[in-house]
C-alpha cells in the first residue's frame, strides 16, 4: 500500500511539487488558480509525471483525503487577508490531517518596528530574458504598510521590452495584498486551530528560531 501522501498548499506551477513527484514522494496538490494548475499540469506532462492536484480555496478546503503532511510553502498563507478567513483555513487544514500528522508554513514579517511605513519609488524587483525572442520582462514594486491591521498594500509594474522599446506593459495593484504574523500570533493561530507540539524553526531548517527573526517556519501536531 502507498505510504500517506503530503499536499502542497497552493503548489502554483509546481516548482516544488513537480520536484518531490520526480522524487518518488507522495504528495498532493492544490491552488485557488486554474492558471496556476494548467501550467502546473503543462510541465507535469513534459516530465511524465501525473500528479494529483485539486482547484480549491485553502479557506474552503474540501478534499477526499486526509495527509500526514500538509505544507503551504512560499508563505502562501499570507496572503489570506482576511483575519476570519485565515482562521477558518486553518481548521481546515487540521481537519484534513491524519491524527499525529503535521502542518508546516513559513511566515515573513514583512514589516518592523522603526521600519518606513511606505516605499513611493519603484523598485526593481525582477528581470528576465524571454527565451523565445530574447525580449527583457522586467518587474518594478512599492508597497505601503498598515501597522494597525498588519496588511501590506502592493503595486507592480510589468515591462516586457524588445530592441529597447516597450511591447508589453502591465500595472497590479493588490490592496491589501498580503498579511503579516509575529511568531506570537503564528502560535496563536495553530494553537487555537487545535494544534500541539508547536514549535517555531529557523527560515526552512530544523534549528529553533531567536524571538527577532522575521522569517521563520511554524510546525505544529494533530494530536
Ligand atoms: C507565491 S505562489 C507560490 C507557488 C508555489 N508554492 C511555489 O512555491 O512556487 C502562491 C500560490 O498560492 C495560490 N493561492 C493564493 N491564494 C490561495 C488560496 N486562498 N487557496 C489556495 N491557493 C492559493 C496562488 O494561486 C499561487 O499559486
Amino acid at each position: 500500500m502507498d505510504p500517506p501522501p503530503a499536499l502542497d498548499v497552493g503548489c502554483g506551477t509546481g516548482r516544488l511539487l513537480l520536484d518531490f513527484l520526480a522524487h518518488g514522494l507522495y504528495v498532493d496538490g492544490v491552488d485557488i488558480s486554474p492558471e496556476m494548475i494548467e501550467l502546473c499540469r503543462q510541465k507535469a506532462q513534459a516530465l511524465g509525471l501525473h500528479p494529483v492536484i485539486y482547484q480549491q480555496a485553502m479557506e474552503s478546503l474540501d478534499l477526499p483525503r486526509r495527509y500526514r503532511t500538509i505544507f503551504v510553502p512560499s508563505s502562501s498563507f499570507q496572503l489570506l487577508t482576511d483575519l476570519e478567513a485565515a482562521r477558518e483555513a486553518m481548521r481546515r487544514l487540521f481537519a484534513h490531517l491524519q491524527a499525529g500528522g503535521v502542518l508546516a508554513m513559513p511566515f515573513m514579517l514583512i514589516w518592523k518596528e522603526g521600519e518606513p511605513v511606505e516605499h513611493q519609488d519603484w523598485k526593481l524587483t525582477g528581470e528576465k530574458v524571454r527565451l523565445e525572442d530574447g525580449a527583457l520582462a522586467r518587474r518594478w514594486s512599492r508597497a505601503r504598510y498598515d501597522v494597525e491591521n498588519q496588511l501590506e498594500h502592493t503595486e507592480d509594474r510589468y515591462e516586457v521590452s524588445l530592441n529597447d522599446e516597450a511591447i508589453e506593459l502591465e500595472h497590479h495593484r493588490r490592496s491589501p495584498a498580503t498579511r503579516w504574523y509575529t511568531q506570537a500570533q503564528a502560535v496563536d493561530l495553530y494553537r487555537e486551530a487545535g494544534f500541539t507540539d508547536i514549535q517555531i524553526l529557523s527560515e526552512s531548517t530544523r534549528q529553533p528560531a531567536s524571538a527577532d527573526e522575521a522569517i521563520f517556519t511554524v510546525i505544529g501536531r494533530k494530536p
